[in-house]
């Protein structure tokens, strides 16, 4: 089937490269011309393990490319999915501006109606906005729309589409339901998840909400664990072996962040707001991941005798996780700027967020950014580890050794062996494992 993919970010991108491999013709569109001229090279706008070659492989096979015009792009297309951004806006809803304009664009340059499908991540009822939207626009063409939310997960995002746990299609008549069914016919029948607009639109929020509480209650065990002598490995393992509870999601860190969780969460609130209803659960979660932040920077302080001001800290990893460039409501980010508020000096490592962290960074003087993790530690006072990237599990400790009289590393992602670490004669800081009355 002919499909366009408006947006070519990590949603947009991995979704239009997925489509061309299970065997549709793709068009990915984008505003961004520099982005599109990337893409025209074969060129990656984003760091994504394997999307490089899976885009190498469908261009190779003339079933995708891309353009900035929309009104060419979409001119054959039967189904067009939105995939643009969706960021919070100033009261904490979610801004459909950029989705509500692509929508009055396709409205008006298309010459037959279309299936639009709304992939990015918007509040329930943004299918009725986008219908009311195309028929004030276009009253002469019958547009349909449909939602289709999307669950991939940056730094196997190529893994997650192709190998969905589900695939949610919310309609509200049967030809979009039979396009749908049709484009996503690759798929086991048993993955696809059938619904009205929408459930489906509420769906996305509800489930991002509930891994975000996962997290969130986590961490509070890992404070109650610190306080009480507790070991939260232990009990994060034993909780994740009980299958209605589940082992994903219950890894300790600085609280989470990415593109997602962070907006999403805040936006089902302003969602239930309208309806004047309270959810206190994820309220509360929204409340405890941003104290998250203070309980870090307390915890790196009190590694360092309580003072900051003048303090070296080398900080390894900048990206929201491991194996992504994607640093938006990066706690390492958020950590990094309230270090640098309190006059520490800081070095700067990660291996893909480096420049999208200079940027995010720029109004600050003190930080410096760094190729290798073992340049950024250099004469430094402290180590943190802020980002789970493997690869600091193997740095050469005989190698810091030389060249810092530092003995202390911060785990906020308890990526060590507290025994290996001391072994080595530094002092280990991590989550959940120790009394730390100071916090
Ligand atoms: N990033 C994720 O892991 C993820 C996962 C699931 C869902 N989502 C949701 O998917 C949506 C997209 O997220 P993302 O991370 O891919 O965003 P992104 O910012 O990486 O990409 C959005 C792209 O849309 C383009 N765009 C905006 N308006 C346009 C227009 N009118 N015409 C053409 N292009 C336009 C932008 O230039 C940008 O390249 C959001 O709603 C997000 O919440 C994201």
């Amino acid at each position: 089937m002919k499909i366009a993919v408006i947006g070519t970010g990590y949603v947009g991108l991995v979704s239009a490269v997925c489509f061309a491999k299970i065997g549709h013709q793709v068009i990915g569109i984008d505003k961004i011309a520099e982005k599109i001229s990337k893409l025209q090279n074969n060129e990656i706008p984003i760091f994504e393990p394997n999307l490089k070659e899976a885009l190498e492989e469908v261009v190779a096979q003339k079933r995708i490319s891309f353009t900035t015009d929309l009104a060419e792009g979409i001119k054959d297309a039967k189904a067009i999915f939105i995939a643009v951004g969706t960021p919070q806006d100033e009261d904490g809803s979610a801004d459909l501006s950029y989705v509500l304009q692509a929508c009055k664009e396709i409205a008006k340059f298309s010459l037959e109606p279309k299936l639009i499908v709304t992939k990015s991540t918007v509040p329930a009822k943004t299918g009725e906005k986008i219908k009311k939207l195309l028929k004030d626009v276009r009253a002469d063409l019958k547009f349909l729309v449909a939602s289709n939310p999307e669950f991939l997960r940056e730094g196997c995002a190529l893994d997650d589409f192709m190998n969905p746990d589900r695939i949610v299609i919310g309609c509200d008549d049967e030809e979009s339901k039979k396009i749908l069914s049709d484009i996503y016919d690759f798929f086991p029948a048993s993955k696809i998840y059938y619904t009205d607009i929408i459930t489906a639109e509420l769906i996305k929020y509800a489930s991002n909400s509930f891994l975000a509480t996962k997290i969130a209650f986590i961490n509070e065990m890992a404070n109650l664990c610190e306080k009480l002598g507790a070991n939260i490995t232990d009990l994060s393992k034993a909780m994740g072996q009980d299958t209605r509870i589940g082992e994903k999601f219950l890894n300790v860190g600085p609280g989470f962040g990415g593109s997602c969780f962070p907006k999403d969460i805040i936006a089902l609130v302003s969602i239930a707001n309208q309806t004047n209803l309270k959810l206190s659960i994820v309220e509360t979660v929204i409340e405890s991941n941003k104290n998250r932040i203070i309980l870090m920077v307390n915890k790196i302080k009190n590694a360092l005798a309580n003072i900051l001001s003048g303090k070296k800290i080398a900080l390894l990893g900048l990206a929201f996780k491991a194996n992504t460039d994607d640093i938006r409501y990066s706690p390492a980010i958020l950590i990094a700027k309230e270090l640098l508020k309190q006059n520490a000096i800081i070095s700067a490592h990660d291996y893909q967020a480096i420049t999208n962290s200079q940027n995010a960074l720029k109004d600050f003087k003190n930080i410096k950014f760094y190729q290798d993790p073992i340049d950024a530690i250099k004469d430094c006072d402290l180590i943190i580890i802020a980002t789970e990237w493997q690869e600091y599990c193997y740095l050469d400790f005989d190698k810091i050794k030389k060249i810092t009289n530092c003995r202390k590393i911060v785990d906020l992602r308890n990526i060590f062996n507290s025994s290996d670490i001391e072994k080595h004669g530094f002092s280990y800081h991590c989550i959940g494992k120790q009394i730390n009355f100071d916090q």
